[in-house]
């Protein structure tokens, strides 16, 4: 299959059905990603937590982004690559948002960047997509504003809110934003949202209407054994199952067993 471009990415997903996205931070799982055929490996700021051990995404640096970017960029060869603006890379202008993104695709290797908030962060939208940066959003629960939004809480319950967040997603959609992540809202808003757009709307916990679903890779794996939200669904057991196969290893070293003559040298 051919390399997936910005262009590729369609609303209602592909011709195989809904998009499949999935968080990458290093060359190994990005290949195992990509080759069991994910379409968009997000290198998301979420490495602050899961490969870090940072108790938010707030710490993280563009340097750390742009190596964990590059790492991932080796790994693929088919799906996109989308890199986080981390927190303090972009808030502050529109031009330090360019010289962010920009060192994301050059250095990192990535197609697209994606950045978090709604209204304030229009005009960087603009700027950015003007200059050639493509650009995903992300509405809804956004990691980087935990402390603004008191705790990560499901948003969008009442109308009201409902209401504001598909008008927002409209206007990232207007100012020039090419796919939206959407985080914790419920099924009905995501729908309500998906439906409002032309630009694919991705969801995580955000129930089945998006056009698309992202995980974080340590979650799906049962590998990150901090704050489990509802909305993931584990596909291994992988904590348990590296606890194994670590516990046989010290066994075997301690019992005399590893290495045996085929792991020697004559
Ligand atoms: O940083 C991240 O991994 C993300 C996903 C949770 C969508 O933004």
């Amino acid at each position: 299959m051919s390399a997936l471009t910005v262009d590729s990415l369609r609303k209602g997903g592909s011709d195989q059905g809904a998009l499949v996205a999935i968080t990458a931070y290093d060359y190994t799982f990005a290949r195992l990603a990509d080759g069991a055929g994910v379409d968009m490996l997000l290198v998301g700021d979420t490495l602050g937590m899961v490969v870090q051990g940072e108790s938010t995404t707030l710490p993280v640096t563009l340097e750390h982004m742009v190596y964990h970017t590059r790492c991932v960029s080796r790994g693929r060869s088919r799906a996109l690559v989308v890199a986080d603006l981390p927190f303090r890379s972009y808030k502050a202008s529109p031009a330090q948002a360019f010289d962010s993104a920009a060192r994301l695709m050059a250095e990192g290797g990535c197609e697209m960047v994606k950045l978090e908030g709604g209204g304030p962060m229009l005009e960087t939208i603009a700027f950015l997509n003007d200059r050639d940066v493509p650009v995903m959003g992300h509405l809804g629960l956004t990691p980087q504003s935990v402390h603004q939004l008191g705790g990560y809480r499901v948003q969008g319950r009442s109308p009201d809110q409902a209401t504001a967040l598909v008008e927002e997603a409209m206007d990232l959609e207007r100012a020039g934003a090419r796919a939206l992540v959407l985080e914790a809202v419920p099924s009905e808003v995501a729908r309500r949202v998906t439906e409002a757009l032309t630009i694919p709307v991705i969801g995580i916990g955000a129930g089945p209407h998006c056009d698309g679903q992202v995980l974080v890779i340590y979650d799906a794996l049962g590998l990150y054994e901090g704050l489990q939200p509802r909305f993931v669904k584990q596909y291994l057991d992988g904590g348990e199952t590296i606890r194994g196969a670590l516990g046989a290893y010290c066994r075997e070293v301690r019992e005399g067993v590893f290495p045996a003559e085929e792991h020697s040298y004559e």
